[in-house]
């Protein structure tokens, strides 16, 4: 299992310790959520941001892009720092140009949709990217209840990446991740796990993000 933790619900005037917490804790990577206020009706982070986090850590930058026209903040993202830079299919006509300006950046290339979007309309792309991030929430927020449905969509799409033999592509699962369901949602299949508020909404980010590991392997 790899882990996610979202800064969206870390303390925004306070970054570094969040960083740090991720660092201490034993994250493999961090998970950048940007909503443009179109897209979704929340604004957050832009590519200054990532920017400043970027000297601090070593970590993947897993940047979750919740935004109209992709496409004009790829170049900006990488240049920023970003690692794995992800977008979703329900904000383009051209997924495949979107992969190809992703990985041309020398980024890892992630597709995402949302909890009513069929599966079916990313499977003409799964092959050209490194990951599939299923929202398990409407994109806009933190701390949302992970939906009915979703363990049944994650199983369904590790079941159609076995099939096809791209094994190597992903399964990262965003929203109403907690320490609570975290087991079976690896058990259908997930890879990644993103967790926000159940993460640093606690006293100890640092000891959740080991819970989270300890949960994981047991
Ligand atoms: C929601 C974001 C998530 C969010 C998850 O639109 O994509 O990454 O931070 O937050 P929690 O873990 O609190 O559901
Ligand atoms: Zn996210």
């Amino acid at each position: 299992m790899k882990l996610a933790p979202s800064i969206l619900s870390a303390d925004f005037s306070d970054l570094k310790t969040a960083i740090n917490q991720c660092e201490k804790g034993g994250a493999d990577w961090i998970h950048v959520d940007v909503m443009d206020n179109q897209f979704v009706p929340n604004l957050t982070i832009g590519p200054p941001v990532v920017k400043s986090i970027r000297p601090i850590t070593d970590k993947i930058l897993d940047v979750h892009m919740m935004v109209v026209e992709p496409e004009k903040l790829v170049e900006s993202f990488a240049r920023a720092g970003a690692d794995i830079i992800t977008f979703h299919i329900e904000a383009t006509d051209s997924p495949g140009d979107i992969i190809q300006l992703i990985k041309s950046c020398g980024c890892k290339a992630g597709i995402s949709l949302k909890p009513s979007t069929p599966l079916e309309t990313i499977y003409p792309y799964v092959d050209a990217v490194d990951l599939v991030l299923v929202m398990t929430v409407e994109p806009g927020f933190g701390g949302q209840g992970y939906l009915p449905g979703s363990d049944e969509k994650i199983s369904e799409l590790k079941t159609y990446l076995k099939d096809q033999c791209l094994d190597r592509v992903l399964i990262e699962v965003d929203g109403g991740v907690k320490l609570h369901n975290c087991k079976q949602i690896l058990e259908n299949g997930a890879d990644v796990l993103v967790a926000g508020s159940a993460i640093f909404k606690t006293e100890n980010p640092t000891n959740t993000i080991q819970e989270f590991y300890n949960l994981g392997a047991s």
